[in-house]
């Protein structure tokens, strides 16, 4: 078995002076070679790329976001952070539970921990227009781009039906959401809602509108 490649090599060896056979040999290797093209470009896999020059680059062995997961019982790869951890940071855990009386204790209890500084009060505004505009309005008279088109209901004004309303439960509101307002926890930070708490405060001190309707931004006077 050995020598049998030997053979061959010696073989090959001998015939290389013949032309035809160089000619014939070399066509075989060249109708390999596009056989071999061709038929990496394609596979019966649908989804299947072909051949790939270092597949790692682009296909890691970790399972996407989102993506269905063979390992865990329920198939999700999005994992919950296991029960009772809290993230490194800035992060507290929020003690009020998301009841009337968690409402009530945090409107009693929860104050502002930062600082009432201008900068701070000026992200709070810069949140605000990200966040909350669309529905409160620009300064909070519940007459928002989607409340003014018709898609939304107005929310209650800052500077009217809100004008008494403690930070506590401000931001009790912005951790749960209430009614139609959803909860903003994992959207900002705890930090940025306290500040977006500082501009609200600022619409809250607004001189009321004469009428407690909401102003319409898309009526022409
Ligand atoms: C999808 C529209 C929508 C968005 C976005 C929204 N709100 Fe509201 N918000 C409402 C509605 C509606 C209410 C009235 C809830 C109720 O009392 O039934 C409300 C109520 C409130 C209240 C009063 C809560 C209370 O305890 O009575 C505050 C304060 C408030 N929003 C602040 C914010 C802030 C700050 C943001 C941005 C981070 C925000 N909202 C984003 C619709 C919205």
């Amino acid at each position: 078995m050995k020598d049998f490649g030997f053979r061959i090599l010696n073989y090959g060896f001998k015939k290389i002076r013949n032309r035809k056979f160089v000619i014939r040999n070399g066509l075989v290797w060249v109708a390999a070679f596009i056989v071999t093209v061709i038929s990496s470009c394609t596979n019966d896999l649908p989804n299947h790329p072909g051949y790939e020059f270092m597949p790692d680059m682009y296909r890691s062995p970790s399972y996407e976001t989102n993506s269905i997961n063979p390992l865990f019982a329920d198939s999700m790869t999005n994992r919950l952070p296991v029960a009772g951890t809290i993230p490194r940071g800035d992060y507290l855990p929020y003690p009020y539970p998301a009841t009337n009386e968690g409402y009530e204790a945090a409107g009693k209890e929860l104050k502002n921990p930062l600082e009432k500084t201008e900068a701070n009060v000026a992200e709070g505004k810069r949140l605000f227009e990200i966040f909350c505009i669309h529905c409160h309005g620009p300064e909070g008279q519940g007459n928002g781009s989607i409340v003014a088109n018709g898609k939304f209901p107005p929310p209650p004004a800052y500077n009217n039906q809100l004008k008494d309303l403690p930070e506590g439960k401000m931001f009790h509101t912005l951790e749960y959401g209430k009614n139609m307002m959803g909860s903003h926890a994992s959207q900002l930070t705890q930090k940025e809602r306290w500040k977006i708490i500082m501009w609200v405060q600022q619409l809250q001190k607004l001189p009321a509108a004469p009428a407690s309707a909401p102003a319409d931004s898309t009526k022409k006077s």
